[in-house]
Parts: C-alpha cells; sequence; structure tokens
C-alpha cells in the first residue's frame, strides 16, 4: 500500500471510532471511553488533518463527528411556520421585486418604504415569551417544526430570560439568527469548517454545558406570533425590542427607492470585511406591517422581503475536464472539472457552464485558466476565460449531441417566444436511466415526500446498488442488503422506515409536485389540487380522452397557461409515466387538497373573479377569498357558488353564463361589504 493511503485508512478508521463512540456519547448517553481518551482521538485526528492536508478534502472532517448534533430534541410545531426568502442578485431583481410588490397591492408609483438589514449567515431559531418569560426556544427545523433547543439558547447571556420594558406583549414570539463572532471563531477553527456549521453544530449540542464553552451571539430581525398585535412597521418592532434589550443589528436602515437600495447595498458591502460576523446580503422587507400582512406568503418565501445578495466571489482555477450531467427535466448542462479551488471558504471542484451556447459564446476549452464565481449556495459558475494562458494545441470543445444514456437530444421550440429553447433535452424521460436517477432525487427532496435519512447521496448509492430504480421501489426496499452496506446500522434503518412510513401520507398538492411534470412547481401543484380535489379525480388524466376534456378546463384556472397544460398532456402521454404515477399512487395514501383556512367568510365557497378592482389586484383578491376559507376557480361552471364582478372592465360572457347557472354575482362594493362585516 503507498503511504498516502495507508494514511487515509489510518485517518478513516479514526473517524469510525471517534463517530461511535459520539453515538454512544450523544444518542445513548452511555459513553464506552473517557473523556480523556475521546479527547486522545480527536487530537489525533486533528493532527494528521493539520500534517496531511489532502484529509481535509475528504470532507470527513472534525466538524461533522467533533460535534455532531443529535436527533434527540423534541420536536415542536413553530406557532407560524418559519419560512425562506426569496433571492435578487442584481439590481433588476430589486427593479422585478418592487414592481411585483405594487402590482399586488395595486399601488402604482406611490414610494415604497422598505427597510434594509444585513442578512446574517448564521442559524435561525425562535424564541417564544410569555408573559415576558422565555418559555420555549426552537430552531428552524424544516420550518413547520423544529427542535426544542430551549436550554441551549438560554446559554446565550445575551438572550433576555425575561423582557423587562413597558407595553410587553403577552406573547411574543422573537426571530433570531445565532451567529459565532469571527475573532471567536478563529479559536476554535481546526474543529469546524466555517462559523455557520460552528454555530449550528454547538446549538444542537444536547449537552447545554457543550453549548456555552462555544462562545455564541445573536442578533434578532423578526417576530412570528404577537399577542396583541402592537407594532406599526417593521423599523418600530426592532426600536421596540431594542429599548427590551434585544440585540438588533446597528446598520439598519429605511429606503425609499431603487437608488437608496444600490447605495445601502455598496456601503454595507464595503464595510463587509470589517463586520465581526458573516454577512451575505442585505434583506430588504416592505417596512409598513399592513401591507406585509395585505401581501402574505407563497409557498416558502414571504411576497414582502427579499434576499439580496452580495456579488459572488472570484477565483482562479484550471479546466481538468468538461462532462455533462442529465437534469430531472432532462436538461443536458455541460458541467467543467475545475481544479480544487477554495472560493469564499468552501472548495469548489465543479463549475456550471449552463448550455451549449455558453460555451460556444465564452469559447470555453478543457485546459484552459478560468475565473470563476460562487454566489450563495447557488452553483459555481465559471465567468471567463484568460485567452492568453490558452495553449496552443487547446481544441474547441464538441457538445455532444446524444444523452449519457445514448439517445438524440433535442432543442426544443419555445410557445411563448416561438424560438428553440438554449438548452439541450433528452426526451426519454423515465426511460432515460440518468433522468429516472434525478427524478427520484427530487422526490425524496424536501419540497416534496421530505424523507429524512434518504437525500442525495443515499439515492445515488442505492440506484447504483439497483435497490431502487422507480418511486415505488422506495416503499419496496430490501433493508437486509442496506444492513449489509457500510455506514448503515440498526439505528438508522430503523430511522429511514420511520421517515419512509410517515412520506407515504401526503398531500395531493404535495403528490403532484413530487411526480415532477415540467413547469409544475409547488405552486401550480397547488393550483392543480385545488381545481382536482381528490386523486380519484386527478387519477382521470391518464385516459387520453377525459386528459382533454379536463384540460380544456384547465385554461382558465389563475396561473395555469399553455405552457402548463401542454407539459402535463405530454407527461401523461408517455406510457412510461403514467404506469409509473399509477404505482406511486398504490402505494401512498394522498389525502384530499382541503384549503387550510376552513373558518373564513368564504369557507367551502368557490369563487371566481372577473373585472378588475379598484384598490386592491386580482392577486391580492384570489388571496383573499383563499385566507377566508374560499377556493377560486377559473371556469364558470355548476360547482361555482360566487362570480364576483370587479368595476372595471368585466366579461360580460362570464356575467352571463353566470346567470344562466343561477349563480350568485357579487359586485365590488358588495364583495368590499362581505370583508369589511
Ligand atoms: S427575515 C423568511 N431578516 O435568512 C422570513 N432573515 O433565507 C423572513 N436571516 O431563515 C426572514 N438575517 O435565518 C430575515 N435580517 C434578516 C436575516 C434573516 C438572516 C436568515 C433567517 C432566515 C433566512 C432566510
Amino acid at each position: 500500500m503507498d503511504e498516502k493511503l495507508k494514511i487515509i485508512t489510518h485517518y478513516k478508521k479514526k473517524i469510525k471510532i471517534l463517530k461511535e463512540h459520539n453515538h454512544y456519547y450523544h444518542n445513548e448517553d452511555k459513553p464506552k471511553i473517557s473523556d480523556f481518551e475521546y479527547d486522545r482521538i480527536k487530537k489525533e485526528l486533528s493532527s494528521l488533518e493539520k500534517k496531511y492536508k489532502y484529509l481535509k478534502d475528504l470532507n470527513l472532517s472534525l466538524n461533522t463527528v467533533g460535534a455532531k448534533p443529535t436527533n434527540k430534541f423534541k420536536k415542536k410545531n413553530h406557532l407560524i411556520p418559519m419560512l425562506s426568502l426569496s433571492n435578487a442578485f442584481e439590481k433588476n431583481d430589486m427593479k422585478d421585486f418592487v414592481k411585483k410588490v405594487n402590482n399586488f397591492l395595486n399601488l402604482s408609483d406611490e414610494k415604497l418604504e422598505l427597510f434594509a438589514e444585513p442578512k446574517i449567515d448564521g442559524i435561525s431559531a425562535s424564541l417564544i415569551y410569555e408573559e415576558g418569560i422565555l418559555t420555549r426556544g426552537l430552531s428552524r427545523g424544516d420550518g413547520i417544526v423544529g427542535e426544542d433547543i430551549l436550554d441551549n439558547l438560554k446559554t446565550i447571556s445575551s438572550i433576555p430570560k425575561r423582557i423587562m420594558g413597558e407595553e410587553v406583549p403577552e406573547l411574543l414570539e422573537i426571530r433570531c439568527e445565532i451567529y459565532i463572532g469571527k475573532k471567536d471563531f478563529i479559536k476554535i477553527k481546526e474543529n469546524f469548517a466555517n462559523p455557520r456549521n460552528a454555530a449550528g453544530g454547538s446549538l444542537r449540542q444536547k449537552d447545554p454545558n457543550v453549548t456555552s464553552k462555544i462562545p455564541l451571539r445573536y442578533f434578532a430581525y423578526g417576530f412570528g406570533a404577537v399577542k396583541p398585535m402592537i407594532f406599526q412597521t417593521q423599523s418600530e418592532f426592532l426600536e421596540k425590542i431594542k429599548k427590551w434589550k434585544f440585540l438588533t443589528n446597528p446598520l439598519s436602515e429605511i429606503v425609499n427607492s431603487l437608488d437608496q437600495i444600490e447605495k445601502m447595498h455598496k456601503k454595507i458591502d464595503q464595510l463587509r470585511s470589517s463586520l465581526n460576523y458573516d454577512i451575505d446580503g442585505l434583506v430588504y422587507k416592505v417596512n409598513d406591517l399592513n401591507l406585509q400582512k395585505r401581501l402574505g406568503n407563497t409557498s416558502n418565501s414571504p411576497r414582502w422581503a427579499i434576499a439580496y445578495k452580495f456579488s459572488a466571489e472570484k477565483a482562479l482555477t484550471k479546466i481538468n475536464d468538461i462532462v455533462i450531467q442529465v437534469g430531472r427535466t432532462g436538461a443536458i448542462t455541460p458541467v467543467a472539472k475545475v481544479e480544487p479551488v477554495t472560493v469564499g471558504g468552501v472548495v469548489v471542484s465543479n463549475a456550471t457552464l449552463h448550455n451549449e451556447d455558453e460555451i460556444e459564446r465564452k469559447d470555453i476549452r478543457i485546459g484552459d485558466t478560468i475565473t470563476i464565481q460562487r454566489a450563495g449556495d447557488v452553483i459555481p459558475q465559471v465567468v471567463s476565460v484568460e485567452l492568453l494562458q490558452r495553449k496552443k494545441n487547446a481544441k474547441k470543445f464538441i457538445f455532444p449531441v446524444n444523452c449519457l444514456c445514448g439517445s438524440k437530444t433535442k432543442k426544443e421550440l419555445s410557445k411563448s417566444t416561438n424560438k428553440h429553447d438554449a438548452v439541450r433535452r433528452c426526451m426519454k424521460g423515465y426511460d432515460c436511466k440518468f433522468i429516472a436517477k434525478e427524478k427520484l432525487k427530487h422526490i425524496v427532496s424536501k419540497e416534496a415526500f421530505n424523507i429524512d435519512g434518504l437525500g442525495k447521496k443515499v439515492i445515488e448509492q442505492f440506484w447504483n446498488l439497483k435497490l431502487i430504480k422507480e418511486p415505488s421501489d422506495i416503499f419496496n426496499l430490501n433493508y437486509r442488503e442496506i444492513r449489509n452496506l457500510e455506514g448503515w446500522g440498526e439505528l438508522s434503518i430503523n430511522n429511514l422506515k420511520t421517515a419512509i412510513k410517515k412520506s407515504q401520507s401526503i398531500s395531493l398538492d404535495k403528490f403532484i409536485f413530487s411526480i415532477g411534470i415540467r413547469h409544475i412547481g409547488q405552486e401550480n401543484a397547488k393550483i392543480l389540487a385545488g381545481f382536482f380535489e381528490t386523486i380519484k379525480e386527478f387519477s382521470k388524466l391518464f385516459d387520453f380522452n377525459n386528459r382533454k376534456k379536463l384540460l380544456i378546463n384547465l385554461v382558465d384556472l389563475d396561473g395555469i397557461g399553455e405552457t402548463q397544460i401542454h407539459s402535463i398532456d405530454n407527461f401523461f402521454l408517455n406510457n412510461t409515466n403514467t404506469r409509473i404515477t399509477k404505482e406511486l399512487i398504490n402505494k401512498l395514501n394522498i389525502s384530499n387538497f382541503s384549503i387550510h383556512n376552513n373558518k373564513g367568510k368564504f369557507s367551502n365557497k368557490k369563487l371566481m373573479f372577473t373585472g378588475g378592482f379598484k384598490n386592491i389586484s386580482r392577486s391580492e383578491a384570489k388571496a383573499i377569498a383563499e385566507n377566508n376559507g374560499g377556493k377560486v376557480l377559473g371556469s364558470i361552471s355548476k360547482k361555482l357558488n360566487f362570480l364576483v364582478v370587479g368595476d372595471s372592465k368585466p366579461t360580460k360572457k362570464k356575467i352571463e353564463q353566470a346567470k344562466q347557472l343561477n349563480i350568485k354575482i357579487i359586485t365590488e362594493k358588495e364583495w368590499n361589504k362581505i370583508l369589511d362585516s
């Protein structure tokens, strides 16, 4: 065995031992070795990593084992879900954001007041105060259910345990970002990849004493549940909680225009390196909380806020190879395999080349020296080629016309632009094994079946071992075989079984999203689920004739256009897709789509809108109806209870149809009255 291999084998063996002892210590509460012995192994690993730098590239380093969080925390529901933020990367994205907000609120050119705050790159947590006393502390978890980490949060001395002050609401949920100061991080550097990791590891330690040894800090940035609601604006909220001794970020400011947004961005970007905490951009929030309430949320993120990321960090490296990846929609993406290089604290060895045109435009070749950039969690990209450093014999890259499965790829004609797509696609769907594998990764993802312990890497492993080929195989796993695999023990197998079993109960909208019809994202899946209501109705799409009839009805659904309808038709035209969907349904218990709020003014009622309203946009009207328990349909049918007619240019034909079917017609005035009552 050569020397390097020997060292790696030894290192891996020690990591395994440490992992086992972590398990005994953290998960079983039964340590089998003394603390001294444990520390000795850790020290040895640490010095090995220092001496042989290549060990760190194995990504097994101590941070993943030394501070392994446990799964022993109690799970608790958040009072209000903790969402994520959508991202902006340039001025135009911010322009779009402001425009969208104004459109939704039906504000024309009024100045929109935004509140800009640094986006702290830490770990989010929620602090609940009842009668001013800190009674609950949760990690974000999946946004709906968090983990009870109150004892650990209590070790952070700057978090108020009891709020002293005036006007403190009976119930106050403070959302905050926990971080480790950059200076403190230097002291514990060997054990963690970056400050964010360290904060996460520390916060989720089973033993609060361990947490208390790592200096955690926080900034409060928002609220969840508040009773009674006493704040009018985000800026006022922060001022008030600052008086109550919460730590808020001092760099936050009100901005009123795109120019001010840009100015603020540049200013903070320049300060960035001098701050004692990592930030990766600024969060811009609509300052008026009433407007925030009107704007509400989409599936994952509020409509009233956006994270405007700082421009990417760059690095110089070399292209060793160009390979092709196949995505779940068949998109063929060229990827540059580059000489590993650190960009913004992360080792990068792949960079996307987007598509054939991009390679052509930038004339990117194997062997080239290139600049790559990485922004946030987005895959690194190639920015430019250093042509002067190109070797004379470097050959132009010829883009393959076949997929990895061997079949011909195609550039589709876009229905909306009537131009050919820049992206080549394999059209084989599940019949291409590379697409099938990606589809599986999508199915198990957080937004879909959300199966803990069955992530991308495990799917890759199970796929290679032919343990899973198609979605329904997830529910027929051969656990005996898995038990023999490295890294799988009784505990992890039991956890996997539980997670898979749990995922078998799924709502119709998530199911529709999971099967991965192109152009049907989470929002569209919800709209479709609202239309079909039950899996039985949805299953009618499998039959050619039924499908044609159903698809015609989808035309009027708000949010569903020709592109989506065409895509649904195409999906079920493919027999393999239909078979796989049917087999999957057989394994599941799919609940009917129900609107969460069934207590509102339109509870269980079906509405349709025609014509524009004076003060609110159609999107807001729709959101209001839904928040009041109603369901918005896109076409007139007997099912409809109300046709709401806005004053501005309603469609006469729709009113006529509604009258013929005896559907109650509500005028704009009446609509306002109902909502005010
Ligand atoms: S506001 C989504 N403000 O970023 C609900 N978030 O990507 C509104 N974060 O989970 C979030 N600094 O953990 C907000 N000033 C700030 C923030 C901030 C950091 C984190 C937070 C959230 C994540 C969303």
